[in-house]
């Protein structure tokens, strides 16, 4: 059986990624056993386990956020050195953010560059870290400090494996798909959560599969319009990050998930829009009751006392200008745009009283 094309994107020096979905884990398994020997699979200890015997040249990560190390790097790297795969070798990343983001790196060095083909099994992976190009590590404490574009050949999709997330794992992928309804140029999106809610939130196998395909299509307008983050487009798909990664960071929000404090950060960003005069009331609003209606802590304030080591994450964001951070703000559905932000203005929103 073969599997259908889901979305071809188109990006510089002509790479492309096609996105392919898999009529279950059968369809995927044929596929990716068409690739023959000549490849080296990268799981982490979740995926791992999907597999009654793993395929004989593989590395194995640690699962989470800490794997994202030169030391993974180098153990991907001397492992497809070992197996003597060659330039046309193929590296295949099966698993959720961090085995996406380490396998498209290691492949981008890998004798300059070999093939990639990633399987996210996450939302967040489906909807965000497979398509785009973006791979890294964390460096000296911070996120995705060290990394390249490097778009994968094909990302294989099975929807299948979103039925086996946790709640918490299932919320982090989503909160990326309300942020994209939010940045998308229609309202196709924001609608369909709308409407779907239930079917989503009890993932009817079809309602997902037209979650990931709407959601990714937003994506892909801003990649296709700016592949590599030079042409102010793209940074826009960092909207409620910059607050998010704040939180994300500070020692006492450990155990909120990131899809929590993306959900959180763009409310937060909501606020900021209407308190410098640019944000629609009304929409801020509605936005903020969607993230509400699938379970998102909006009204969280952080204590008084993690201010500090609030402001020191945020003071650490990638995007600056003359020395400030710039927050991505939204006026409206579909607009959105840079602004610095007073810190003063700032702690009011996080640990002020809610305004919705
Ligand atoms: N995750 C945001 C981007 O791919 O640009």
């Amino acid at each position: 059986m073969t599997m259908k094309t889901m979305m071809t994107t188109q990006l510089e020096n002509g790479r492309e990624t096609q996105v392919l979905l898999a009529d279950g884990l059968k369809d995927l398994s044929s596929h990716l056993g068409e690739y023959g020997r000549n490849v080296l699979w990268v799981f982490d200890t979740n995926t791992a386990k999907l597999f009654k015997q793993l395929p004989p040249s593989n590395v194995v990560l640690e699962s989470g956020e800490s794997s994202k190390t030169f030391s993974s790097l180098e153990r991907i790297l001397g492992a497809a050195l070992d197996e003597g795969l060659a330039r046309d070798g193929r590296i295949i990343g099966f698993g959720g953010g961090v085995v996406c983001d380490m396998a498209a790196l290691a492949a981008s060095v890998y004798m300059r560059g070999c093939r990639l083909t990633l399987v996210p099994t996450t939302l967040l992976a489906m909807v965000d870290a497979s398509v785009g190009g973006k791979t890294a590590i964390d460096f000296k404490g911070m996120k995705n400090m060290v990394g390249s574009f490097y778009p994968a050949s094909e990302v294989l999709l099975s929807i299948d494996t979103l039925r086996t997330l946790n709640d918490k794992e299932f919320l982090n992928g989503l909160a990326e798909v309300i942020k994209h309804a939010l940045l998308s140029q229609n309202e196709e999106l924001y609608k369909f959560l709308l409407i779907k809610k239930n079917e989503i939130l009890s993932r009817q196998p079809e309602a997902l599969t037209t979650l990931v395909e709407l959601s990714l299509m937003v994506k892909k307008w801003f990649i296709e319009q700016d592949p590599t983050e030079t042409k102010g487009i793209r940074q826009f798909l960092n909207l409620g990050h910059t607050f998010g990664h704040a939180l994300e960071s500070s020692s006492h929000y450990g155990m909120w998930g990131h899809g929590a404090c993306v959900a959180w950060g763009t409310c937060r960003a909501l606020e900021a829009g209407i308190a410098i005069g640019i944000g629609d009331k009304a929409y801020a609003s509605g936005a903020t009751k969607l993230f509400k209606s699938y379970g998102y802590e909006i009204d969280y304030r952080i204590g008084r006392g993690d201010w500090i080591e609030f402001r020191d994450h945020l003071l650490k964001d990638k995007k600056k200008a003359d020395g400030k951070v710039l927050f991505v703000l939204l006026e409206k559905q579909g607009t959105a745009s840079l602004h610095p932000l007073e810190l003063q203005l700032v702690q009011h929103l996080v640990i002020a009283k809610p305004i919705f």
